[in-house]
């Protein structure tokens, strides 16, 4: 079982890539095949409404790095999508993926339906609860299941190395970690 982590943060090692690592390193433990794809800091393209995507069968007419991390989301059972707060929401590079893989999953007769998802934010101090709620409404009605874990999955943290100070947060991390593949084992044995 494959799954597919997205770091929104354009700080490539920062606080954001900390939480998404210790998820993916409990998934791994457990023996699933982990990715990361690197999407903060690549240049950003919203949504041109233009509904080409479902003409062209879910791909996107934008030529751009979307396309194929599209692929892989498709391609992966688990999605675990991580955000700094900016302004009290998500970066860019995850709204444009928000928006852009909706239209193109949708098209591509509801690609992401039943996927295992969570989002993770990491927030100096104000935003991470809206921040997540911008990912998880994403899954949501993209009829995708998201776990839990013992606190809503936000760190406290502002410059970089925060993140693993914050003893609470890193807990959260590897029990929504292990709460990913806890449902993953179950949907694949009912399946
Ligand atoms: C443009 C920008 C906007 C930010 N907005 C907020 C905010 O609304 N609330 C907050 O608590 N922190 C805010 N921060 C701080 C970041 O959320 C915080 O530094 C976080 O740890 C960054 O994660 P990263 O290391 O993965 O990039 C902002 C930082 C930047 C650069």
């Amino acid at each position: 079982m494959k799954i597919l982590a997205i770091n929104g943060s354009p700080r490539k090692n920062g606080n954001t890539a900390k939480l998404l690592d210790t998820v993916l390193e409990v998934c791994e433990q457990a023996g699933l095949d982990i990715q990361l794809y690197q999407a903060g800091g690549r240049d950003v393209h919203g949504c041109r409404g233009c509904t080409a995507c479902w003409q062209n069968k879910g791909r996107c007419v934008i030529d751009d790095w979307m396309n194929e991390l599209y692929l892989k989301m498709k391609a992966a059972d688990a999605l675990v999508l991580g955000s700094p707060t900016y302004c009290f929401n998500v970066t860019s590079e995850i709204k444009s993926i928000i928006d852009r893989t909706s239209y193109i999953s949708r098209a591509d007769g509801f690609a992401f339906s039943r996927k295992v998802a969570a989002g993770v934010s990491a927030v100096r101090r104000a935003g991470g609860i809206t921040t997540l709620d911008s990912m998880q409404r994403f899954f949501l009605i993209n009829d995708m299941i998201v776990p839990g874990s013992t606190y809503l999955n936000v760190s406290l943290a502002c410059t970089v190395g925060d993140a693993e100070k914050d003893d609470e947060g890193m807990r959260t991390m590897r029990r929504l970690g292990e709460n990913i593949v806890w449902l993953l084992k179950k949907i694949h044995a009912a399946a």
